[in-house]
């Protein structure tokens, strides 16, 4: 098994790839998309769920997403068929970092795939060029809610604390209009349905050649999660606007 269908076994019962539950991704998206008939673009969409929910929600809404799996997108593909909103959802395969759009978006959104642009700043700043007039970033990182080990940082990368991940952001241009900040519970209860899912697969498939890698694959994440970041990591998502625009 590939990366990509290790994340989609992991992601079964928790579509959205990053820790936060229906009501957050319901506020957000409400406090993000600036109105029915908005242009709404996902750079990492993975499978497609904010735009999926944002597309359901507003039947005027088009949307684009971009990623890198084609797994993610076929996945993407067929939950809109399903919901009937494929005509108003367009899918690119393609690195975000180089993505060129034909016009601009009233809503850019880019949660857990900041790693595509490696990093916040860099992403905020590839997200500008996609705004249109007026228009809103909907990004959600990783901070450091306390001091890291040289474990976490190794496996998570060069993140900073809240205020100034904040400050930063605030520096660079940009007003936050509304944000979340996952909870326990919800960071909790993400890394318990990724490993969670995918161990349940493997039990449920005693027999396939995958069976092994896969209880592996989420053991040793569980491992990695309960003993190198669980105490350290948070998660932050920020509706942002361009101050001076
Ligand atoms: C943690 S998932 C987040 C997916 C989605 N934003 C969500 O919240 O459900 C990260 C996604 O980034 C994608 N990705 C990684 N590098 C990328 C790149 N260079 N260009 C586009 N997508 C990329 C992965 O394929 C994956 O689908």
């Amino acid at each position: 098994m590939d990366r990509q269908q290790i994340s989609r076994l992991a992601h079964a019962d928790h579509p959205i790839a990053a820790p936060l539950d229906d009501d957050s991704v319901r506020r957000l998206l409400a406090r993000a998309v600036p109105g029915d008939g908005a242009r709404v673009l996902d750079l990492g969409c993975g499978g497609g769920e904010w735009l999926l929910r944002a597309l359901t929600g507003h039947p005027r809404l088009v949307a684009e997403g971009v990623d890198i799996s084609e797994s993610a997108l076929d996945h993407a593909r067929e939950a809109a068929d399903r919901l009937g909103v494929a005509d108003r959802l367009t899918l690119h395969r393609a690195d975000a970092a180089r993505f060129a759009a034909a016009h601009r978006f009233d809503l850019v959104l880019c949660v857990g795939s900041t790693h595509a642009f490696g990093g916040l700043p860099a992403t905020l700043a590839a997200a500008r060029e996609h705004l249109a007039p007026g228009g809103r970033v909907l990004v959600g990182d990783g901070f450091w809610e306390r001091e890291p080990s040289p474990e976490a940082v190794e496996m998570l990368g060069d993140l900073s604390d809240l205020p100034t991940t904040l400050g930063r952001v605030v520096a660079d241009g940009w007003t936050p209009v509304g944000g979340h900040i996952s909870t326990r519970g919800e960071l909790d209860a993400y890394e318990w349905s990724w490993t969670g899912a995918l161990a349940a697969w493997a039990l449920d498939h005693p027999t396939d050649p995958d069976r092994a890698q896969a209880l592996e694959t989420a053991t040793a994440h569980r491992n990695g999660w309960l003993r190198a970041y669980r105490d350290c990591l948070g998660f932050l998502c920020l509706v942002l606007r361009p101050t001076d625009a």
